[in-house]
């Protein structure tokens, strides 16, 4: 956990180093004002005014230069952090990029954003809560009882074990601190994962009217949340008790060793006044420290999540070597190939099929037969058990990953699109870089053209700019299809593959969309999705799917001559589902 911080410091260790440095400066200077206060009382003493006045000087310099050490201090830490922090949030997204789709399946994404903004409350905490407090007081301590520990052994001795003493109820309490704040962290990122969940499923909660469900979910773990934060400020009492014990005892044994040193005449009043001002200072030094831990241990369970975070490996497959493409894109052969998901569903079992070069091929069967899952494996968003995919006879598995994203298009079953504008989705697949909006728009109101999508977006007030919302939800269904389908045109890769792409248009639309789509897949490799059989017979060849297995393939009619499970399907669908 530790090392992840220090590997994220070592990208500005120059100031980090700078900022340690400045942190024991200070801590230096601004404790040793009893020994030069006691040293200015021996001068007064004798009567030396000159060194009086030296020592008079550096007492002010010491003053002065403590102070312009720690805002150093301060603005080259403050300054680090926040770079630190950028480089952390990159680095987390650049993580969270890596991972595998199965990963982005079960990830929770409001707990992520809670994550990600406090990655920059951890390296500030490490910076000021664990430096510039905690750290800076165990120096001032170790300093102070060290130099009495020469000097006047006695007392160094005393505050040493009182400190020691003092050091187990404080653990103690702090081990209930951190045990709470972890638990009530932990409630809390449950509780803001939850709140997340709940806006972006706010359709679901509407249409079954379950917002008082919502409410009292969200209210037992907002009392769960309450009881152990209740919990951990009752531990602080024990915390503050056992610091500001452990300076009065301090201060009560120092005074009773320097009452009996001064009754039997063994103290000078310099002395005197060196042991007191280094007492007094552990109150601040102590209570300090108490605070630093307090601060830091009140974010274990983050400091915990976000390294996690922070050192989270690459879950995607990558290619170890990777095979150039052919420049004329041929087949796509599926050899064997099973699939069986984490939750032990075996979704594809020894599918085989061939997707012949500037064919059309369509994939049916029931709900749940795999058809989704073994388009997955074909953009390799998951690894097949066993089995070969092949694209122009290249392993899928050795093909980069720009190559392989470039190579195939889909329209999913359901596309998500960003909230933007329809401008920013239609144009999203635009390799190019840096064209300026009016070129964006030529390119996207001929793709909307194509996609039977101008009439609607020329229709609202705010044309391209109109914003879809959340995952496009402003859109229909059917509006939400066509914008898949001119991004894609937008695209125009070699391989294009229709997960129910038009399952939401009317017959009328789909039709009116029909010839764009054969002008999209002219000379390209076409696999199609569908349910609606009558969208696919003229397909080349039709594979049948039934629990994850290819049980018929054939031309349409040479399907229904078969008269097994395809024929009956197209017969249930010819008759409608009503029936008198
Ligand atoms: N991410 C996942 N994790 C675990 N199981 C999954 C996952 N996605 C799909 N499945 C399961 O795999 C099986 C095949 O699902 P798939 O989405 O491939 O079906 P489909 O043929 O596309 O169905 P539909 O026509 O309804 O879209 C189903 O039983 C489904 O529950
Ligand atoms: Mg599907």
């Amino acid at each position: 956990m530790f090392s992840t911080y220090f590997k994220l410091i070592k990208k500005d260790l120059f100031a980090f180093v700078f900022y340690i440095v400045l942190i024991i400066l200070t801590v230096i200077l601004q404790n040793i004002s009893p020994i030069l206060w006691g040293e200015l009382i021996k001068n007064i003493q004798k009567g030396e005014l000159d060194n009086f006045l030296i020592l008079a000087g550096i007492v002010i310099a010491s003053l002065l230069f403590s102070t312009i050490f720690q805002n150093l201090a301060y603005h080259v830490g403050s300054k680090s952090a926040v770079k630190l922090s950028q480089i952390g949030k990159t680095q987390a997204m650049e993580a969270i990029y890596n991972q595998s789709y199965e990963y982005h399946t079960s990830k929770k994404s409001g707990k992520f954003s809670v994550l990600l903004n406090k990655i920059s409350d951890m390296i500030f905490g490490i910076y000021f809560e664990f430096f510039a407090d905690t750290f800076s007081s165990i120096v001032g301590v170790v300093l102070v009882t060290g130099y009495l520990f020469f000097t006047a052994p006695k007392y160094g001795i005393s505050i040493f074990i009182i400190v020691l003493l003092g050091v187990i109820p404080f653990l103690i309490a702090i081990r209930i601190n951190i045990k709470a704040r972890t638990e009530a962290d932990r409630v809390k990122t449950d509780y803001l994962a939850r709140v997340a969940d709940g806006l972006i499923a706010f359709e679901t909660i509407k249409s079954f009217g379950k917002e008082k469900f919502e409410l009292k979910l969200l209210g037992k773990l907002l009392s769960l949340l309450t009881k152990n934060e209740d919990r951990y400020s009752v531990s602080f009492r024990a915390i503050d008790f056992s610091s500001g014990f452990g300076t009065a005892l301090i201060i009560a044994v120092n005074s009773i060793l320097l009452y009996l040193d001064f009754k039997n005449g063994a103290l000078s009043i310099s002395q005197f006044v060196i042991v007191m001002g280094f007492s007094f200072s552990f109150s601040t030094k102590l209570n300090h420290l108490v605070y630093g831990f307090r601060n830091i241990f009140k974010n274990t369970f983050y400091f915990k999540e976000v390294a996690n975070l922070l050192s989270l490996k690459p879950s995607k497959y990558i290619p170890s070597f990777t095979k150039e493409l052919p420049k004329d894109i041929g087949d796509i052969k599926v050899d064997n190939v099973d699939f069986v998901y984490s939750n032990g569903i075996e979704a594809v079992s020894n599918v085989s099929l061939s997707v012949p070069k500037y064919s059309k091929i369509a994939l049916v069967g029931e709900s749940g037969a795999g058809k989704s899952t073994l388009i997955k494996l074909l953009l390799r968003y998951y690894l097949p058990k066993s089995g070969v995919i092949n694209i122009s006879g290249v392993n899928i598995l050795d093909i980069s990953e720009e190559d392989l994203r470039r190579l195939i298009g889909i329209v999913p079953q359901d596309p998500v699109m960003f909230n933007d504008t329809i401008l920013f989705n239609v144009t999203y697949g635009v390799e190019k870089e840096n064209l300026n909006k009016e070129e964006l728009l030529v390119i996207a109101k001929r793709a909307c053209e194509k996609a039977k999508l101008s009439h609607f977006i020329e229709s609202l007030p705010e044309k391209y700019d109109s914003i879809v919302g959340e995952r496009g939800i402003k859109l229909s269904g059917g509006q939400r299809q066509r914008l898949a389908i001119a991004r894609l045109f937008v695209r125009d890769p070699k391989v294009i593959i229709f997960d129910e792409a038009t399952s939401q248009l009317d017959s009328e639309s789909e039709k009116a969309i029909h010839t764009a789509l054969n002008e999209l897949t002219h000379e390209k490799t076409t696999l199609i999705i569908a349910h609606r059989l009558s969208t696919i017979v003229h397909c080349d060849r039709i594979y049948v799917m039934e629990n994850g297995k290819i049980i018929e393939q054939g031309k349409h009619k040479e399907l229904l001559e078969l008269n097994g499970r395809y024929a009956s399907l197209w017969k249930i669908q010819s008759e409608g589902f009503f029936v008198k």
